[in-house]
């Protein structure tokens, strides 16, 4: 949890994220009375309307902005001949050592090379096995016998629940190449090292979308799902400077990508795997084609007749990975007169809660007040009512719940009908007509521009 990388330069570090994120009801450790269950995380009340508010501005980016892209939801548990078609069965493995003095278990790629050479553990100096492939695929069994006939496998990646609804959504939607299909959904892998909070874990959610395209078009629509996928980030005003791609060198491939990039983040840790964006050729379909024995061949009414299996271009990003990201890129702390604060400058169309309305005193009809302005906001905004302590600190207490907008309520809103709304990001505050309010505050979502 210490580990911070040189190149870092923003003010959050693991600790401080995992803290913050307990302590506000973002993300809590799994089982946690327990003594917690390593790879998983249960999202609190925060968490869930931030995890919610990041898939719904995915969902909307590849599928309503899209004419040529749907939507689905497969199932988590599928046949299990689709992982043998996948290579996920012969494929989907990590190279594991073993201590056999301290009995840690390590990735081979990621302990010092001197250690591996020397067979040396990192940990007590005990020696090392060969090397040996672990399979990564969460294998269960389905109905009352456990044998090898029942085994069923937690989905590794929701990617091949796409394909093999490609053909149904062409009938049933009459969708033409090029066209996507979307999905968001749980993936679990049998991680070995899990540690840096909710970045690498056991069960997580991914956010992929499969592009099917006329062979020999495909490195074309490579190259424009990369350029929109880095443009997404940069319109949610991610910081541009800890974004960067990562072509992967032919022989760290995935082994169905002909090509593949990923666009990293700069995490607290280090540069590190946000999204990937592959080409997977025909691979797949070809696979399936394969095994299932089904024709998986697209006939393009728009080219004679053509017959051929579509390559596939992949993007694929981690929902969880993106919450990790989107509350490092948003802590902020900064020195306000005598004190630190501590902020989170999330964009208002993420932000859990997007407007909290105080009143100054309770008494004196103002918590009344307030209350009926929240409900007229209630609509059209997720909002939150807090008049419990100082007004400070109850500013304090929303600009670290990454809220954007303040209404406080004083005894001039009586009389004037108007309130003060106040900015998170700057700290402004400028007197509003309560009858402006909704439509000030679609304005300022729409225009928000990241100053910090
Ligand atoms: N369908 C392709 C695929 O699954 P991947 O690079 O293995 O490709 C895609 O995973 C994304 O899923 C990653 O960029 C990452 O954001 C997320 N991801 C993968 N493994 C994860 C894990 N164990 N925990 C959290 N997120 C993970």
């Amino acid at each position: 949890m210490s580990d911070i990388s040189s190149e870092y330069k923003g003010k959050a570090t693991m600790e401080k994220i995992t803290s913050l994120a307990k302590r506000r009801g973002f993300v809590f450790q799994s089982s946690e009375i327990y003594g917690g269950q390593r790879g998983a995380w249960d999202y609190g009340p925060l968490g869930i309307e931030l995890k919610n508010r990041i898939a719904a501005s995915w969902w909307k980016e590849m599928t309503q902005l899209n004419d040529d892209i749907v939507g689905l939801d497969a199932s988590i548990l599928m046949h299990p001949r689709v992982w043998e078609a996948s290579g996920h069965v012969e494929n989907f493995t990590d190279p594991l050592v073993d201590c056999k003095k301290c009995k840690s278990r390590f990735r081979d790629d990621m302990i010092p090379e001197e250690n591996l050479k020397e067979k040396k553990c990192p940990d007590c100096g005990g020696e090392l096995t060969d090397p040996r492939n672990f399979n990564l695929m969460f294998k269960t069994h389905i109905g009352p016998a456990e044998d090898t006939a029942s085994v069923v496998y937690l989905r590794p990646e929701t990617a091949q629940g796409i394909y093999v609804n490609y053909k149904n959504i062409i009938q049933s939607n009459r969708m033409k190449i090029p066209f996507g299909i979307a999905q968001i959904g749980k993936a679990f892998r049998n991680e070995i090292v899990t540690k840096n909070f909710i970045f690498r874990t056991c069960e997580f959610e991914q956010m992929e979308m499969q592009y099917f395209v006329k062979p020999g078009e495909d490195e074309k629509w490579f190259d424009k799902w990369r350029e929109r996928r880095w443009a997404y980030y940069e319109r949610l005003g991610v910081k541009i400077d800890h974004l960067r791609w990562h072509q992967h060198p032919i022989d760290k491939r995935a082994h169905y990508a002909k090509d593949a990039y990923d666009i990293e983040y700069l995490f607290p840790m280090g540069w590190s795997e946000l999204e990937g964006v592959h080409n997977r050729s025909d691979y797949d379909l070809g696979r399936h084609t394969e095994y299932s024995g089904k024709d998986m061949q697209y006939i393009d009414q728009d080219d004679n007749n053509a017959r051929y299996i579509p390559y596939i271009i992949e993007t694929s990003a981690g929902l969880t990975r993106n919450v990790l990201m989107i509350l490092c890129d948003a802590y902020d702390e900064e020195q306000v007169d005598d004190e630190l604060r501590t902020v989170l400058r999330f964009h208002p169309t993420l932000a859990p809660i997007t407007v909290a309305v105080l009143p100054l005193m309770k008494k004196d009809g103002l918590a009344e007040l307030a209350n009926d302005i929240r409900q007229e906001l209630k609509d059209d905004f997720s909002t939150d009512y807090d008049q419990a302590g100082a007004i400070g600190r109850r500013y304090r207490r929303q600009d670290e719940a990454g809220t954007p907008f303040c209404v406080t309520v004083d005894y001039e809103s009586k009389d004037d009908h108007s309130v003060t709304l106040r900015f998170r990001d700057s700290m402004e505050q400028v007197r509003v007509k309560r009858t402006e309010l909704a439509e000030r505050l679609r304005k300022e979502i729409k225009e928000y521009k990241r100053i910090k």
